[in-house]
């Protein structure tokens, strides 16, 4: 049997005194993609947060690949010992770095070496041809190449979660779906799990591997 990535038991979150999930129970299994639907407001971020470790749960346990990483209140695994990229709402690609520093700032953040930080990031770069872009601020980017740095970004580190919060959602169909036949591939080739969130039925549709978690 599949391993579980990603593990809720009875997860209870409150923000600011307001209870923003209940008792939430979910389970991805390794190497699957799981979408999350819902309306503006009812937690989708809040369990990417949650899964980052940028929030803990007041109550229930969350685990990723069977270690538990916070229960009842507490975080027992901090973020950067999680395994995982994220891919924010509003992106969050640094605008002072080029799209190669942006790349790099993560590998150095890991503790790469000089040469195996060229070599990976030159390899992402080329698999999202953004490699004649390299020298580019975000700014001089349109937005969809500003969504494949920070694909790329994210993907650079090798996670074996990936994260992604709407990074699609300002984007015209065609661009999006192109996206989303670009990122399929590159969770087959590279084979880890990942929770999108979305409000996209047909994104929805054609990036999950098992059944949806639709929160209300
Ligand atoms: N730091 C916070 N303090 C207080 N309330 C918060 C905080 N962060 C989020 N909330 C509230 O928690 C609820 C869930 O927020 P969340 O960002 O998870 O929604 P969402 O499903 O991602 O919405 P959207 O689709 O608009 O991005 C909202 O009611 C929001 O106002
Ligand atoms: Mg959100």
């Amino acid at each position: 049997m599949k391993k579980e990535a990603i593990a809720f038991r009875a997860v209870t979150t409150i923000l600011s005194g307001e209870i923003v999930l209940k008792d939430i129970s979910f389970s991805l299994p390794e190497g699957e993609r799981l979408v999350i639907l819902g309306p503006s407001g009812c937690g989708k971020t809040t369990i990417l947060r949650l899964i980052c470790g940028f929030l803990t749960p007041v109550k229930g346990s969350i685990s990723i690949f069977g270690q538990v990483v916070s229960k009842d209140g507490k975080c027992l695994v901090p973020t950067e010992k999680r395994g995982l990229s994220m891919v924010f709402q509003d992106l969050a690609l640094w605008p002072h770095m080029s799209v190669w520093e942006n790349l790099d700032f993560v590998l150095k953040a890991k503790g790469l070496l000089q040469k195996r930080r060229k070599n990976e990031i030159k390899k992402m770069l080329e698999l999202v041809g953004l490699l004649p872009f390299k020298d580019r601020r975000p700014h001089e980017l349109s937005g969809g190449q500003q969504q494949r740095v920070a694909l790329a970004r994210a993907l650079v580190v090798r996670p074996r979660l990936l994260l992604l919060d709407e990074p699609f959602s300002s984007l015209h169909k065609a661009l999006k779906m192109e996206l989303c036949s670009e990122l399929l591939a590159f969770q087959e080739r590279y084979g880890f799990s990942m929770i999108h969130v979305t409000h996209d039925e047909e994104e929805a549709r054609v990036l999950a591997s098992v059944p949806f978690l639709s929160l209300s």
